[in-house]
């Protein structure tokens, strides 16, 4: 494993760097590096603003002193991620005067980097974006791809653009200031690297585990830089998802559906955040692979055991009706002509995408929670 600072580049027709280390967000030479125009915006939410805000925008007035900064700050949480909250970051890149060549700059978690990611994908249909990841969750998955978009009643990320951002910087230092419970979540997304695709990542996850939840920065820079690796060369392989880059959905079907299901809860709410909902969603998606005889039973013990290990929950919450669920998978864009299609497994390590999948033995596996 590579050791902290440390970049991964993604490959493609737009190929970007990024960058993942401590300090990254006082590095105004770094933030400002891929700045074009006079133009920034910054976007953020109402829990990171007070932590990184003036640093960042102080960071990179000191390396750009020519430079017009806006910013827009959302409430935080999930319930933010609307097309109401999209308007009003584009009336800001307005009222900022943004021409063509400014830079949307996304300081935040996921919210903040898909909501961000879509103004920067429509503002005069298209301009820069820099993502700049603060959660783990994030900074393994959200901030890496070009997946923009907001959510809807009817669903999450419904509505939205593939826009690659210029650049990632992923500040390690930020983790410190995570909630458990956050830090938590964003090690979801990090096992379903190794759930999906990597047998060794998996089982260096369980032997790091102690050292991960105790954010351990080595540890943490370590994780996020292999599953960087992992994002990164799937989406340039398959940067608008028309292949491989489903596999990356693992456990997101399911989990996709117990958060619409739960409605879009505020940050620390009982209902379920991402990366638990991803967890859930993952045994949900072995146990169906085995019952479907694709995969050894074993396998999916061993991975609710590591999700367990790390905290995470791993059954469909009290007072969620199977059908219900059933229902807003139906409308998951990895569907096709009315039928379903999910990630499913042959074992650790080993993710496939299964078109036309029974939704009888679905809603079996929904029913034994
Ligand atoms: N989060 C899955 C993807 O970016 O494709």
């Amino acid at each position: 494993m590579t050791a902290p600072p440390c970049t991964v580049d993604v490959g493609g027709e737009r190929p970007y760097r990024i960058h993942i280390g401590p300090g990254l967000l006082g590095d105004g030479a770094l933030l400002a590096d891929r700045i074009r125009g006079r133009h920034v915006l910054l976007l953020t939410d109402s829990h990171v603003a007070p932590l990184y805000l003036e640093q960042v925008k102080q960071a990179l007035q000191a390396a750009r002193p020519g430079l017009k900064i806006g910013q827009f700050v959302l409430p935080a949480g999930e319930a933010s991620k609307t097309l109401a909250s999209f308007g009003e970051a584009i009336t800001a890149l307005a009222t900022l005067g943004a021409t063509r060549d400014a830079c949307v700059l996304a300081l935040g978690g996921g919210v903040v980097g898909d909501l961000a990611g879509f103004a920067a994908a429509c503002w005069m249909r298209g301009v820069d974006c820099v993502q700049l990841p603060t959660t783990l969750l994030s900074m393994v998955d959200s901030s890496v791809g070009g997946k923009t978009a907001v959510d809807i009643p009817q669903g999450k990320n419904l509505v939205g653009a593939f826009h690659p951002p210029c650049a990632v910087i992923a500040d390690t230092d930020a983790l410190r200031t995570l909630p458990v419970r956050e830090l938590r979540a964003g090690l979801a997304e990090v096992i379903k690297y190794g759930a999906l695709g990597d047998p060794d990542f998996f089982q260096w996850l369980q032997q790091q585990r102690a050292a991960l939840l105790a954010g351990d920065s080595v540890a943490l820079a370590q994780a996020i830089a292999r599953s960087c690796e992992h994002k990164a060369r799937i989406v340039e392989r398959d940067p608008l998802e028309k292949g491989e880059r489903a596999l990356l959905n693992l456990g997101h079907t399911f989990g996709h559906a117990i958060e619409t299901a739960q409605g879009y809860g505020a940050p620390g709410s009982d209902n379920l955040n991402h990366g638990e909902a991803v967890a859930v969603g993952m045994v949900l998606a072995a146990r169906l692979s085995a019952q479907l005889g694709m995969a050894p039973a074993e396998d999916t013990e061993a991975l609710r055991g590591l999700l367990q290990d790390f905290g995470l929950p791993t059954a469909i919450p009290a007072g969620l009706e199977p059908e219900a669920l059933l229902a807003h998978m139906r409308l998951d864009k990895k569907n096709i002509a009315g039928r379903l299609r999910l990630v499913l497994w042959r074992g650790i390590g080993r993710a496939e995408m299964v078109s036309d999948v029974d939704e009888a033995a679905v809603l079996a596996v929904l029913g034994e929670g």
